[in-house]
């Protein structure tokens, strides 16, 4: 089978295609064949080697994968070929509480991903696809959006709350469409107005473009009659914690998720004199991920795909994720035509 593979620190462009045999389900196991994978921003640290832990070399890159069973191995009773999944981005964090054992089950960093022809894992790593999307959409669902998910239902969302989203790639367009099924009113943010404007036509109540505006948490108080948000969507870390900090109202709640934006020594006083609950949050378990996809269902939510690529494309897909051009997310996909070079 065709797989790629992460071999060296150099960055998305030294990824290699390689002849692979394919792999065989174990006890307990599943093959997948894949569908569609979706990009990540850790996708890119990962292959420059500056991901924060599971440096695995070589490895399959991208945890974030959806397809249909085609082999089942022995003493697996809960799965059928044929049957339409997407594989949790832990692979082993099924329920309950994270724990230190299931760190190092991370598709795509500490173990192989899903950029391949065909991947295998544990029967209790899969959840079904919701009936109303297709591989694409589903393939962007482990990661950002199973983010979104656990930040929101961490924060307590209820209706009527106010939601701050901070950009518009994958964790933070999911987070929006979210809050809005569980009836936030959300304000985005963005460096481009052609953005905002999309933002807006997802559901976004307001709009603040953080380029013209460096110190968006004004804006984002004039917004809320001087009181604050209830929750953050931090994707940002050292460049934008301290703004969204002072974004949040007395006793709301930051959830620490990216580190896309540098920045140094934010201030952490408002955390202090205002109460606030700073609460870091990684991904989710696969019992998580089914209640999202129930939740997901019934909004009949539909993931934003800004664009798709062919397999044969997938260095493309990283060049083009890189330029930071997309609103959402970016798929491979096996049903797409391979551009003409
Ligand atoms: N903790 C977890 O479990 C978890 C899970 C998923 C992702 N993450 C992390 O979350 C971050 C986002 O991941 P992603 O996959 O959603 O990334 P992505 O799709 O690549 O998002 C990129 C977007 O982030 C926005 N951005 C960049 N700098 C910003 C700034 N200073 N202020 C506000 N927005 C800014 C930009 O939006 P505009 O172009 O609109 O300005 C940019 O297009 C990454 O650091 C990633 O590693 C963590």
């Amino acid at each position: 089978m065709k797989a790629y593979r992460v071999e060296s620190d150099q960055g998305f462009g030294a990824i290699r295609m390689v002849d692979l045999a394919p792999p065989l389900p174990g006890p307990g196991q599943v093959r997948v064949s894949l569908k569609a994978a979706s990009l990540n921003y850790r996708d890119l640290v990962i292959a420059k080697g500056g991901y924060l832990r599971n440096q695995t070399r070589p490895v399959i890159p991208l945890s974030d994968g959806a397809g249909v069973i085609d082999a089942v191995g022995e003493g697996v009773t809960s799965w059928r070929a044929g049957d339409c999944v997407v594989a949790n981005f832990l692979r082993d964090w099924v329920h309950g509480p994270l724990h230190e054992r299931v760190l190092h089950s991370a598709l795509g960093g500490a173990i192989d991903g899903v950029l391949a022809e065909q991947f295998v894992v544990p029967a209790h790593a899969l959840v079904r696809i919701p009936d109303h999307l297709d591989f694409a959409e589903a393939s962007t669902l482990p990661c950002a959006a199973l983010t979104a998910w656990n930040a929101l239902t961490a924060a307590n969302t209820r209706a009527g709350d106010n939601v701050l989203v901070l950009g518009t790639g994958g964790v933070s367009i999911f987070a929006l469409q979210l809050a809005r099924a569980m009836g936030a009113r959300v304000i985005a943010t963005s460096s481009s107005d052609a953005k905002l404007a999309k933002a807006r036509e997802l559901g976004a109540h307001a709009a603040i473009n953080y380029k013209s505006h460096p110190l968006w948490s004004s804006k984002v108080l004039e917004l809320t009659g001087g009181v604050g948000v209830d929750h953050v969507i931090e994707i940002g870390g050292p460049g934008t914690f301290e703004q969204s900090l002072k974004s949040t109202r007395v006793g709301g709640t930051v959830s620490l998720i990216g580190f896309l934006a540098s920045g140094d020594n934010p201030g952490i006083v408002p955390a202090i004199l205002n109460a606030q609950t700073v609460r870091g949050i990684y991904v989710g378990s696969v019992e998580m991920f089914e209640a999202m996809n129930r939740a997901i269902s019934v909004a009949r939510l539909r993931p934003v795909i800004d664009r798709k690529f062919a397999f044969a494309d997938a260095i493309k897909a990283y060049e083009y994720f890189a330029s930071q051009a997309h609103v959402g997310k970016v798929v491979i996909t096996r049903d797409e035509p391979a551009a003409a070079s």
